[in-house]
């Protein structure tokens, strides 16, 4: 309790006394009237004298005296999630401007936006609040997507759809699975909730393939409500079979099955996953923001049964989807011509990258993605290495892949220099522990 006692603010205390009704202070006994102020103050601020609430809230006082409230508990104990692009100190501190580095810890079209959506932002007005529904983009996506537009929700990145799932679906105490290594947000996003992470984990001795039957154990072993895939995993690459999800989702009627899609569209020739969608615990989470370069304006959007889209629209924040992202995510998605270029610049560089990093000793791992896995023995120690000669990767420590660095795709005549870069820092001695590329699913 932060009052008189341990440091609390006694000036604080006085003036929240003076707020107090005016019967309290007509109290004879200037005893009793102050033992008074001060349940009266506890049970206001506290909960209570004595509850959990009371010491969890009120225990904490900064030295200079100021009451701290405290987040609730569950969410105190939560650790930041590291998403691992550069900071502008970071750039400084060795000497850098963001223009002279070449960022390949961002997963995104190698391209850039497309100039329709450039050109779409630039004649944007945005006086005026965003269509809270966003009607048109909504139904240019369910048109696109063979659905109803009831079967579509739009938000703020698919960042956002991942955390409107655990506060629609997830009570606290209720399990989720999430299939590891992978993207940080699933786990984030149910611990806020309240709820209990599960985690799969596949290894890089198996090359990281997802073992289905322990998934449908351990989500029936734990009750999970939902169960997150990344396919394809960020940042393995691996692209798990549709008709294995479909399984998965047959076996597991009592869980959402929801799948994160941000990458698909860089996978060569994907079979559809659209076909899920006639299954009422499949979602499907796709990202504007990787395949048409728009992670600055944040756009993404969800397939699912009515059902399900009703209740992620009940929990969704007003107007998150701003007038900007919805001009020019309808533009964007009108230059089917600029994406299909920027997937062919991936298919390119990926290819380039396996070969040309293979030759230089490193081992590098199959991917499905617009990214590869590259074992390099000391992940810190590489992109140290690297930045010293303006390539950005992303160390995979927090991952818990301490091993491995990530390496977007990005134009082959870029990934001419990423490989310079390797060479001249000699990133195969750093302590790889195999040569060439390894052959995957
Ligand atoms: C697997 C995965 N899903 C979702 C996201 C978030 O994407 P968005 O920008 O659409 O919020 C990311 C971002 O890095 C990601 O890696």
């Amino acid at each position: 309790m932060a009052d008189e006692r341990d440091g609390g603010c006694a000036r604080h205390s006085a003036r929240k006394a003076r707020t107090l009704p005016a019967w309290r202070s007509v109290t004879a006994d200037p005893r009793t009237r102050h033992r008074r102020r001060r349940a009266d103050r506890r049970t206001r601020t506290c909960g209570g004298p004595g509850t959990a609430a009371s010491s969890r809230l009120c225990r904490t006082s900064k030295p200079s005296g100021r009451r701290v409230i405290r987040p609730r508990a569950h969410v105190d104990a939560l650790a930041p999630v590291y998403h691992g692009s550069i900071s502008d100190a970071e750039l400084a501190g060795l000497g850098f401007r963001r223009d002279q580095v070449i960022d390949f810890s961002v997963n995104s079209n190698p391209l850039g936006p497309s100039p329709a959506a450039i050109a779409a932002v630039q004649a944007a007005t945005w006086s005026h609040y965003p269509d809270d529904r966003a009607t048109v983009l909504r139904g240019e996506l369910a048109c696109r997507e063979g659905r109803g537009v009831e079967q579509v929700i739009v938000a703020n990145g698919s960042s956002e759809l991942i955390w409107l799932l655990a506060t629609a679906f997830i009570d606290p105490g209720q399990s989720a699975v999430v299939v590891g290594p992978t993207f940080g947000e699933y786990a984030r996003a149910v611990r806020i909730a309240g709820g209990v992470i599960h985690e799969h984990r596949a290894t890089p001795e198996d090359q990281f393939t997802v073992d289905f039957v322990a998934i449908e154990a351990l989500a029936r072993d734990r009750r999970a409500r939902i169960v997150f895939i990344c396919n394809p995993n960020n940042p393995t690459g691996v692209l798990a079979s549709i008709a294995d999800i479909e399984a998965l989702a047959l076996k597991l009627p009592e869980s959402l099955i929801v799948v994160d899609e941000a990458y698909r569209p860089f996978v060569d020739e994907p079979r559809s996953s659209l076909p899920l969608t006639e299954l009422d615990n499949i979602v499907l989470l796709r990202s504007l923001t990787k395949d048409y370069a728009l992670a600055g304006l944040r756009l993404g959007y969800a397939l699912a049964a009515s059902a399900v889209v009703d209740a992620l629209d009940k929990v969704r924040p007003p107007w998150s989807v701003n007038v900007i992202a919805q001009i020019a995510g309808l533009a964007a998605l009108g230059d089917e011509e600029h994406l299909r270029r920027g997937r062919d610049e991936v298919r390119r560089a990926r290819a380039y990258v396996t070969e040309a990093l293979s030759a230089l000793e490193l081992r590098v791992l199959p991917s499905a993605a617009n990214y590869v896995l590259l074992d390099v023995g000391d992940a810190g120690m590489a992109r140290s290495a690297l930045l010293r000669h303006g390539i950005v990767v992303r160390d995979c420590t927090s991952f818990g892949l301490p091993n491995f660095i990530r390496v977007g795709l990005r134009t082959v005549q870029e990934c001419e220099r990423l490989v310079a870069a390797c060479e001249a820092a000699d990133l195969a001695s750093i302590g790889a522990p195999q040569c060439g590329a390894v052959s995957g699913p």
